[in-house]
């Protein structure tokens, strides 16, 4: 599908990657680009420069993916749609109901409302949660769903969806399994920052028991996030459930994050 003089919707387009990705069709040749999201974790302020691109706009009859006369309305004359709404992984852990409205019901409503529309291609938002725990490394995109938390469970299901509207309604698509992402604009810059900071970390460092204290090294992005520089409480998932922990910050340089890391001894692989 070709972007020039196309009509888009980006889905959840108000978010981090979701904006993001709105300003990087803007320097496409693209026609028009609506943008479709409900606004729980997005903001309008995240579009601030794209709506100054007559292009550019957010779907006024409403944005939710639940609502599905909404949703369609804004997919009639859509050559493509990029779906990115999504409850986050910890909303999933405490939430496992609304993550099934609306990440699975929701993504249905999305791809059925793309069949009824003709949407010529959809772009889904998967995520490396579909791994879980390595069984194998390094881990590619063979190996195996070892996924065990609620966040990841909709996402494998998002991806069997969309198969299956492949082959039943012909529905073109791609999903792509990102793994973290981060940077300006995200609303929970500590919570994530953490799961970037701590992935590696947790290699590094003796195994976190939920509740302790644990000294960890976090690697500072400036571009990124505020830095760590005094103890804060986070809450970050583990693979299999969601830990408080203590962390303190220990500001390193991206060198010597990397030379920490040539040391860290290799995660054990769970054997399940
Ligand atoms: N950020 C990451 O590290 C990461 C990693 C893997 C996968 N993903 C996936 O990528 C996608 C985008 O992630 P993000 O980091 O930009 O998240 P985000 O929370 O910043 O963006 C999601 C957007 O969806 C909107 N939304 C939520 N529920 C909605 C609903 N019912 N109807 C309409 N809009 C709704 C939110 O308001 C928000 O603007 C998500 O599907 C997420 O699961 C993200």
């Amino acid at each position: 599908m070709k972007l020039e003089g196309s009509t888009l919707l980006v889905v959840g387009g108000a978010g981090l990657i979701g904006s993001h990705t709105v300003d990087q069709l803007i320097r496409e040749n693209t026609r028009e680009i609506r943008v479709y999201d409900n606004f729980v974790r997005g903001r309008a302020e995240n579009l601030r420069g794209a709506l100054t691109d007559p292009r550019v706009k957010i779907w006024d009859a409403g944005g939710d993916i639940l609502q599905t006369d909404i949703l369609e309305s804004a997919m009639d004359g859509v050559d493509g749609v990029f779906h990115f709404a999504a409850l986050w992984l910890l909303q999933c852990h405490e939430f496992p109901r609304s993550a099934f409205d609306v990440n699975i019901r929701g993504t249905f409503n999305v791809m059925e409302a793309c069949v009824k529309q003709g949407v010529k291609r959809l772009v889904y938002s998967s995520s490396a949660s579909v791994y879980g725990d390595a069984v194998k490394e390094p881990m590619d995109e063979g190996h195996p769903f070892n996924n065990k938390n609620f966040y990841g469970a909709t996402k494998i299901a998002g991806e069997a969806m969309l198969r299956a509207f492949h082959h039943r309604y012909g529905l073109d698509y791609v999903g792509l399994r990102y793994m973290n992402v981060y940077g300006p604009r995200q609303d929970y810059v500590e919570n994530s920052w953490a799961s970037c900071g701590c992935t590696t970390p947790e290699r590094i460092a003796e195994p976190i028991q939920p509740g302790a204290s644990a000294k960890l090294k976090v690697q500072y992005n400036a571009a990124a996030v505020a830095p760590f520089t005094k103890d804060v409480n986070i809450k970050f998932a583990g693979i299999d459930e969601v830990k408080t922990v203590k962390i303190t910050g220990e500001v390193l340089s991206t060198e010597a994050f990397a030379e920490l890391q040539k040391q860290a001894p290799k995660a054990p692989v769970k054997k399940s």
